[in-house]
């Protein structure tokens, strides 16, 4: 059975599962998942690998995770009183922002479940903080669609025998062998190189970045992994996996830039 993320997340791929499923390997031996830019973790969610390794470089997504994973209760408790009292009301959500922020450095349930509130209730489940690293979103319009208890439950469920990491996602290579499967979605590159936006963390992708996982998704092939990507379709990520097995999806991703607008065609890269 498909579990549904407990997130909504700026680049998630729920519009996609089923084409990142039937993209992913079939062979039996598989050994372990790994997700090292996992977000909400669409693909991790919907698969059934019994084994898994998910990571992300966001601390405080992962202290999320790691919170469902082994005291859902307490963090979906606290999640059922902030909504109870939120009712579309700004001043909650800014108040919330301001306690989220003040007590960043804490990796405990209680911020577990502000994080989760906070990006069910702001704009477009996105995740951005500025130069202090302040998470800055602001409120968003539609009511929230909070998991229920029975969600949670076969969350952590699920979670029972994964690994939750937070590192860059080259860490992954000292966890990594022959036969496992990696998926790799890491940020987006911008449509105009001028304009990087900080979408998830302090940090920018930057075009470097995506050079730098190709060239490290090569070391994962010659390992012996599965491997599969998503990307948009552009000419920079064409090149960059000229010898790859590119899968190009019907789904469209929108843009609305001031410069162009319209909508662009989803890729995954494989190298089976
Ligand atoms: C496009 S989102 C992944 C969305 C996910 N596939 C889903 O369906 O929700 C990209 C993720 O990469 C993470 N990220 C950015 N830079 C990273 C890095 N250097 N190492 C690991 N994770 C990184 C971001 O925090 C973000 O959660």
């Amino acid at each position: 059975m498909k579990i549904k993320p407990f997130l909504r997340w700026a680049g998630g791929k729920q519009n996609l599962v089923n084409e990142l499923l039937k993209n992913s390997p079939k062979d039996a031996n598989i050994n372990t998942y790994f997700e090292p830019f996992v977000g909400a973790g669409t693909l991790f969610f919907a698969n059934g690998f019994s084994k898994a390794l998910i990571s992300d470089i966001n601390p405080q997504l992962i202290n999320a995770y790691s919170h469902i994973k082994t005291d859902y209760n307490k963090v979906y408790e606290l999640i059922l009183e902030y909504n109870k009292n939120f009712n579309n009301n700004s001043e909650f959500y800014y108040k919330l922002r301001d306690k989220y922020n003040k007590e960043r450095n804490n990796f405990d349930h209680i911020q577990a479940a502000r994080f989760i509130f906070l990006i069910h209730t702001n704009y477009n489940g996105m995740y951005r903080v500025n130069k202090a690293g302040e998470y800055n979103v602001p409120i968003g319009k539609l009511k929230p669609c909070i998991p229920s208890f029975s969600d949670f439950n076969r969350i952590s469920e699920k979670m029972k025998n994964t690994k939750i990491e937070c590192f860059d996602y080259k860490e992954v290579i000292k966890f990594v062998g022959k036969n496992d499967f990696v998926y790799f979605d890491p940020p987006y590159p911008p449509l105009d190189w001028s304009n990087p936006q900080n979408q998830f963390t302090i940090q920018n992708f930057r075009k470097e970045d995506h050079e730098e996982t190709a060239l490290f998704a090569d070391e994962l092939d010659r390992m012996g992994c599965y491997v599969m990507i998503s990307y948009p379709d552009i000419q920079f990520i064409k090149v960059l996996y000229s010898k790859w097995n590119i899968v190009t999806l019907d789904n469209f991703r929108s843009i609305s830039c001031k410069k162009q607008r319209g909508k662009i065609s989803e890729l995954l890269i494989k190298n089976y």
